[in-house]
């Protein structure tokens, strides 16, 4: 069995040292945003070279909470992506905001800036809401110039890009840190992930890391004075310690994983398979950590008949996302209709995401590829 992401293999490697951390977080008694949390977020903000981390609950809410530091009003339109989890547009409407989607690239999957720059000369928009979708870093230098030319905010969706980089100019900077505020999530599967939720928001602009960490608790900053009406989400102080220990492989884990998206690329290329996948970039920057490793095929048929090969030979497999935002039912009363953002919804059925994670070998890929070349 091959599955599509394995917590288990990479925690044979560090259980000592986990089960270590957690005793020491209990015996030292301190469990709600202990020193544990202010180690770890001293390290995350060190690891992305940004000024403020302030550790949350989970990216949902780092999304919730980085969007409510912002502030927008009621009724306030957002831009953002259709293809995307479902926390990047919910988080816009449970600030009481609208969303806007724009399509994505065909080539890369991220939102089409040049479509988000038409519609910041008809409308007006205070934040943007990219995502660096799969683990690939968004346009800087394009973001750069709509956050000149507009005077857009951006919230940089990088829950799922840990350690992908972006360049402006010579300049270059982690995803997460190149806009007004950003976020990541610990969830389990991520490339840092903890055992449960986790996330983190962070940020260069000391207002917003001030009102980020008022409203992960409750809005206050002193104990039972409360200046805003926040939320109850700390990141919880076991994980914070986890995360520290992760947060040391992270590098050697990324490495693996662009290891692995080269080994998947040569399989491919050897065997002239008719798939379009991420090409290994030599940007002179890491503009891809390869958190999921999402390839296309020609039409839904193939794409479904690969996947019920590999499911048949166990082989994890996952689609993301089988059904752009814009069609979600809980979304309607926007008024988006099958159409409205072509590429988003060809992907939507064209698309598998194949088994990728550090422990993964090179013998898996290997069959993973036979597999489905057995199919084309
Ligand atoms: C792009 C994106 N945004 C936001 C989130 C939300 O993170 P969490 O699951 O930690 O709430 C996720 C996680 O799955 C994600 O992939």
């Amino acid at each position: 069995m091959i599955p599509l992401f394995d917590l288990t293999r990479q925690y044979g490697k560090i259980r000592k040292e986990v089960l270590d951390a957690i005793d020491q977080v209990i015996l030292d008694g301190r469990v709600i945003l202990g020193p544990s949390v202010e180690k770890f977020e001293k390290e995350l903000a060190e690891y992305l070279d940004v000024k403020h981390a302030i550790g949350v609950a989970n990216g949902s809410d780092a999304l919730v909470i980085s969007l409510h530091a912002i502030g927008i009003e009621k009724g306030e339109k957002v831009v953002t992506t259709p293809y995307t989890f479902f926390a990047t547009a919910s988080c816009i409407v449970r600030n009481g905001g609208i969303p806007v989607f724009v399509d994505v690239e065909p080539d890369t999957y991220n939102i089409d800036l040049n479509q988000v720059e038409q519609v910041l000369k008809k409308e007006e928009i205070k934040v943007v809401i990219p995502v660096h979708l799969f683990g690939r870093t968004v346009d800087f230098e394009k973001l750069d110039f709509l956050k000149q030319k507009f005077g857009v905010k951006i919230l940089e969706d990088a829950a799922q890009s840990i350690g992908s980089e972006g360049k402006i100019g010579n300049i270059v900077k982690k995803s997460g840190t190149f806009g007004d505020i950003g976020i990541f999530s610990f969830f389990p599967t991520k490339n840092l992930g903890a055992y449960g939720d986790a996330g983190a928001i962070v940020t260069n602009d000391d207002q917003l890391a001030e009102r980020a960490r008022m409203l992960r608790q409750h809005g206050s900053k002193k104990k039972y004075y409360h200046e805003m009406i926040g939320y109850n989400s700390r990141l919880d102080s076991i994980h914070a310690a986890i995360l520290s220990i992760k947060l040391r492989h992270l590098e050697e884990w990324t490495q693996r994983r662009i290891e692995i998206a080269k080994t998947y690329q040569r399989l491919f290329e050897e065997k002239k398979l008719p798939i379009k996948y991420p090409k290994v970039e030599e940007k002179g920057y890491r503009s891809h950590v390869y958190h999921q490793y999402v390839v296309e095929f020609e039409d839904e048929k193939t794409r479904d008949r690969v996947r019920d090969h590999l499911t048949k030979n166990e082989i994890g497999t996952a689609l993301y996302y089988p059904l752009p935002l814009h069609l979600q039912k809980c979304f309607a009363e926007y008024g988006y209709k099958q159409g409205d953002f072509p590429v988003a919804e060809k992907l939507s059925k064209t698309t598998l995401a194949l088994p990728i994670f550090p422990e993964l070998t090179d013998e898996e890929i290997q069959f993973v590829v036979e597999k489905i070349s057995e199919v084309l």
